[in-house]
């Protein structure tokens, strides 16, 4: 194998030397590879790595249950009847917004249903819903099916906005133009934060405000933004938002999601919910049948509909513990746009034909993961960096995914990445 220059080396052990982030990756488990040193993991978009401290946190809630059964839903460690509020404020912090404006419950997916239920309100000739062209499948399939349950046709008003002939990503300037030309068609924007293909951060500051400006309700789909990116849901106005945590967020596969409502919404009576008994207000909850009539709990915890799984949630703690212990989104972020940087960089060295990064060049419009379209055998490259130990991810036709998370990818991870990519490349070609 070739090494990387003398210099290129030196530097990326500088810049792991000054990294003050740089002991938070002994926080996590790497999964080992063949030769018994840990992979290089750049697939925190995918599945974030486990936190050491995940096993202690579950291992409490497993002695509660053991020791004190349903009492530990009152007299438990941290009590289960209040569970969820354990992460008001630290999820308000990683999304920027007022603690009383999120929840963690339930699934991406499912959040998305519960919040098209209140939110996707069509009226007249303004019952349309915009979408990107290459957004994740679940979105798709669950914005068609609100409109079909609406009695509407997902081919006619669905509109969908796609990058210029010859460019990847959508321009903000182009999405503002098409609300101001057809907002008055459009009811839901539903977008993406983090766009999962090309890596492209949008604008959701603008677009919500171009987006209200024409009486449009707005959504975002955060499952590649939260924890990747610094966010303020609040500031910017967004009516609604929900995310995964499995991903930048490293609470373990499927775990709990997370959901933004805006507090314009909070007591709003005339917006449709599905209602569940978590979602009543708390003070009567456990009056039951003697109150049948839903009372919702004030903001985003009045759409939770079941008790909160306990068992489920356990590993958000440890990793959102280690985001504060970080410093937060800002000092993450810092890191990230240097890593990534760095990242592309050393892809610009290989001065491979063919390579192109599709994610945006500018650090505004980019989290941490790049999106390399590969070219010609694209599979052939991919698999050998998985056989090299590498791990990161293909999406077709040609592109590798590799996201560099400042919480535990380090720079000399990276420029070995890129060193392997560029011997893949020569060796398959
Ligand atoms: C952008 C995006 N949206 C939605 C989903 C679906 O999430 P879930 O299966 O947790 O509902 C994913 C899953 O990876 C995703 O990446």
């Amino acid at each position: 194998m070739s090494r990387p220059s003398d210099q290129a080396l030196a530097r990326a052990v500088e810049l792991d030397r000054e990294d003050s982030l740089a002991p938070f990756r002994d926080r996590f488990f790497l999964p080992a590879g063949k030769s018994g040193t840990a992979k290089r993991y750049f697939c925190g978009n995918s599945l974030g790595l486990q936190p050491r401290s995940v096993a202690d946190l579950l291992r409490q809630e497993l002695d509660d249950w053991a020791r004190l059964a349903v009492d530990a839903h009152f007299h438990g460690a941290t009590p289960w009847f209040s569970y969820h509020e354990v992460f008001r404020e630290s999820m308000a912090a990683i999304v920027g917004a007022l603690p009383g404006e999120v929840v963690v419950m339930n699934s991406l997916t499912a959040n998305l249903h519960l919040m098209m239920t209140s939110f996707f309100r069509p009226d007249g000739p303004q019952r349309k819903i915009l979408v990107e062209e290459s957004a994740f499948p679940s979105d798709t399939y669950a914005v068609k099916s609100h409109l079909r349950l609406h009695g509407l046709d997902p081919v006619k008003d669905l509109i969908v906005a796609r990058p210029r002939d010859g460019e990847s990503c959508l321009r903000t300037a182009d999405l503002e133009q098409l609300l101001e030309e057809r907002g008055s068609e459009i009811a839901l924007v539903m977008l993406p934060g983090v766009q999962y293909y090309t890596g492209e951060l949008f604008d959701i500051g603008r677009i919500t405000s171009a987006a209200r400006k024409q009486g449009c309700t707005v959504g975002f789909d955060l499952a590649h933004a939260a924890g990747n990116v610094p966010l303020r849901l609040h500031d910017w106005g967004v009516d609604f938002a929900v995310w995964c945590t499995y991903k930048y967020l490293n609470a373990g596969p499927g775990a709990v999601a997370g959901c933004f409502v805006h507090q314009r919404h909070e007591r709003r009576s005339d917006l449709p919910r599905l209602a569940g008994w978590w979602g009543n207000d708390p003070e009567s909850r456990f009056r039951m049948h003697l109150i049948p009539d839903f009372q919702p709990a004030d903001g985003a915890d009045g759409w939770q509909l079941s008790n909160p799984p306990v068992l489920a949630l356990a590993p958000l703690r440890a990793s959102l513990g280690l985001f504060q212990e970080a410093g937060g989104m800002e000092a993450l972020r810092s890191k990230s746009i240097r890593l990534t940087r760095f990242f592309e960089e050393q892809i610009e060295l290989l001065d491979c034909p063919g390579l192109e990064v599709l994610t945006p060049a500018d650090p505004d419009r980019r989290g941490a993961q790049l999106s390399i379209r590969i070219g010609q055998e694209s599979e052939k490259v991919f698999r050998f960096l998985l056989d090299k130990d590498f791990v990161v991810d293909y999406r077709r036709p040609d592109v590798i995914r590799a996201a560099p998370v400042p919480l535990y990818n380090s720079f000399q991870d990276v420029l070995e990445l890129c060193r392997c990519l560029g011997e893949g490349m020569g060796v398959v070609r």
